[in-house]
Parts: C-alpha cells; sequence; structure tokens
C-alpha cells in the first residue's frame, strides 16, 4: 500500500500548490504588449478548468507541422501553420518576418543548404474562449550546416 499512499501524498502536494495560488489564477491578456516573463508561465497556465480536447488537439498538430515542414523543407506546407498576415519574429539575424510569403521565402534560401532537426518539446496548451488560445512549446533546432572543419 506504499503506492497509493505516495500518490496521495504527491496528490495532496499538487492541490496545495494549486491551492496557493487561487483563487484567483493570474490571468493571461493576449492584448497585453508586455512580454510574459518565463517565471511567469508556470502561474499562468493552471489546470485547465473547462478543457477543449478537440480544439487542443488541432493546434498540437498545427504546431506539430511546423518542424515537419521545415525539417522536409517543404515551404509550401507552412501555410498550414501560418495565417497568411502572421507576424515570426525569429531574432537576429532573421529579425522579424511577415507576412506568411515573406516567411516562407526567407525560411527557404537560408536554410537552402542545411539539414535540420527540429524538435518540440513541452509543451501546454490553454484555450481561453471560442476564438483564442494559449501556447507555450519548448524547441530545440539542430542545424547541420556546410563549411566546418572536417576531423579525422
Ligand atoms: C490587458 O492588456 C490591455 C493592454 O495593455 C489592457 O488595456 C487591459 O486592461 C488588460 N486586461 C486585463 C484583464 O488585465
Ligand atoms: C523580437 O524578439 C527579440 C528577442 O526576444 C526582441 O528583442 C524584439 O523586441 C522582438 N521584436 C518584436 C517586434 O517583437
Amino acid at each position: 500500500m506504499l503506492l497509493p499512499a505516495l500518490l496521495a501524498v504527491l496528490l495532496g502536494v499538487a492541490h496545495t500548490g494549486l491551492a496557493t495560488l487561487a483563487p484567483p489564477f493570474p490571468s493571461i491578456n493576449l492584448t497585453s504588449d508586455t512580454p510574459i516573463s518565463p517565471c511567469d508561465l508556470p502561474a499562468l497556465l493552471p489546470v485547465p478548468s473547462h478543457p477543449n480536447l478537440a480544439a487542443s488537439e488541432l493546434i498540437r498538430t498545427t504546431l506539430g507541422r511546423y518542424p515537419l515542414s521545415i525539417d522536409g523543407k517543404n515551404f509550401e506546407a507552412l501555410a498550414l501553420v501560418f495565417a497568411a498576415d502572421a507576424v515570426a519574429n525569429y531574432s537576429a539575424p532573421l529579425n522579424v518576418l511577415t507576412p506568411l510569403a515573406t516567411i516562407q521565402a526567407v525560411l527557404a534560401s537560408s536554410l537552402e543548404k542545411v539539414t535540420t532537426q527540429h524538435s518540440l518539446g513541452t509543451q501546454v496548451i490553454e484555450v481561453l474562449s471560442e476564438s483564442e488560445a494559449f501556447s507555450v512549446t519548448y524547441y530545440t533546432a539542430t542545424h547541420f550546416g556546410m563549411g566546418f572543419t572536417r576531423v579525422r
């Protein structure tokens, strides 16, 4: 009976942890211009009270199409990921790319000679309403480029 007891303790800890945050949970403000701090993310994403699993799965599939498109060098397929007027911030050196056609063209040319593997990791998806959702996904990009020194 050690396992149930251990589970009960863990559940108790988890429940207590949530209880200290409530009420109310900090809210996600999608219209704010202030960037969300990584430090605030755990408390911003409580267990959803009204999970919308169908919507969450559609979002997860859309996110999954991104590494498949990039690694498969099918940049046309990015149209299944981004809206036509999407704004993507890749930071330096690519910086902010918009609209979709620019995202496709810049990624196609900058990755032309690079073999890539993009892996999605830790992920949370929060459906906020009929028309709004928030998600965070950890992401590791591995690029195998040209011009390196061969070691024998
Ligand atoms: C969300 O952010 C906008 C823009 O900063 C602000 O006007 C609004 O009051 C915020 N909403 C909440 C619920 O904090
Ligand atoms: C893009 O991301 C960089 C790095 O996080 C940030 O410094 C910059 O302000 C962002 N640009 C826009 C337009 O959001």
